[in-house]
């Protein structure tokens, strides 16, 4: 179970009133989805082997839908105001989402006004362009009284995700719309029994990073050294393996080692970066029992395991004091 639940769902209903449209029979859907955070497995998964995720539930997003008068499609976000038509490059996995969602609800064309309020920072590797498309599925879904299930929500996501990091393994999907940790394997996703509380602490760089890039990055690696990276590869698979017994039995030290090996890793697949190092190196002399970056790298977030709920708030104090730009906690534990 994770904390600090919340809702943005007043402020996003508040601020649709002024883009309505006066169209007779208006109808409005909201979807809601939260953030998620890679604890092991990111890149590696991308061939196959497992990772894990957790929800963060307290970064989330609600997108509101409004029928129009027209066939317009209108989005308005903190990246945004205007038409679907004319939206920029990076909008193009929203406006995906849209269409994929309209061609498996509603049948024929029709216009909409929709709006994003989100507390999930772009680019930062936390799942933010899966956990819109996924609220844009389900805001739709709402709008037309369709009964979208979990596999076509997650369509709709993975036709965003194609757009926004090419080839995508399909973890981050999964893992906004999961309320609970998950392992991820093949696209088939199981539950991660815990058996123990462990106290996250995630660390923004303040830099944005490109999860198509790192991607395309570690694809290009892989193609001149494959042996090289296939080990690589097969080691950071072989760390989410031996970290389900821990977090089964709740063994914080031995995964916090797990945690550090895995960053060992990621930087010699080439995903990390100078600040995310340094970031890494501040956690781990405030204490952290392990830290590594999450998610796509080069840029974006490090996730730090905290000794006890105690020290978590010092050991944000210190990222902060080490240039992190803004920091959470989230915790796993036994249901
Ligand atoms: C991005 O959040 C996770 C990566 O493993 C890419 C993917 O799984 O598609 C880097």
């Amino acid at each position: 179970m994770m904390q600090s639940r919340q809702s943005a769902e007043d402020q996003g209903e508040t601020s649709m009133q002024q883009v309505r449209s006066t169209a007779p029979g208006d109808r409005t859907g909201h979807g809601h989805a939260h953030a998620k955070s890679i604890l092991l497995g990111e890149h590696a998964v991308v061939y196959g082997t497992p990772a894990i995720a957790v929800p963060l539930h307290a970064l989330d997003l609600t997108v509101t839908v409004h029928s129009r008068a027209d066939e317009q499609i209108r989005i308005r976000s903190e990246l945004y105001d205007g038409s679907a038509e004319e939206a920029p490059q990076r909008l193009h996995p929203l406006v995906t989402a849209v269409h994929t969602a309209l061609a498996l609800t509603s049948g024929s064309p029709m216009g909409l006004d929709l709006e994003v309020v989100s507390r999930i920072p772009y680019e930062r590797g936390l799942g933010s362009s899966a956990a819109v498309a996924a609220a844009i599925a389900r805001a739709i879904a709402d709008l037309t009284g369709t009964d979208l299930d979990g596999e076509a929500v997650h369509d709709v996501v993975m036709a965003a995700e194609t757009i926004a990091h090419g080839r995508s393994s399909g973890l981050d999907g999964r893992a906004v719309a999961s309320d609970a940790p998950i392992l991820f394997q093949g696209g088939v996703t199981t539950a991660v029994p815990v058996g123990g509380r462990f106290v996250f602490v995630l660390a923004d760089s303040g830099h944005a990073g490109s999860t198509a890039e790192a991607v395309g990055a570690v694809r290009e690696l892989r193609a001149t050294f494959p042996t090289r990276v296939d080990g690589l590869i097969g080691r950071l698979g072989a760390i989410v393996e031996e970290s389900r017994s821990l977090f089964a039995s709740g063994d914080r030290v031995a995964l916090g080692a797990l945690m550090d090996e895995a960053q060992a890793l990621l930087v010699e697949l080439e995903v990390s970066d100078a600040t995310l190092d340094r970031l890494v190196e501040a956690a781990r002399a405030a204490g952290a029992l392990g830290a590594k970056l999450t998610g796509g790298g080069r840029g974006g977030c490090i996730l730090a395991l905290a000794p006890d709920v105690e020290s978590a708030a010092d050991l944000q104090h210190s990222l902060r004091a080490a240039g992190a730009t803004r920091t959470w906690q989230t915790t796993v534990e036994t249901a």
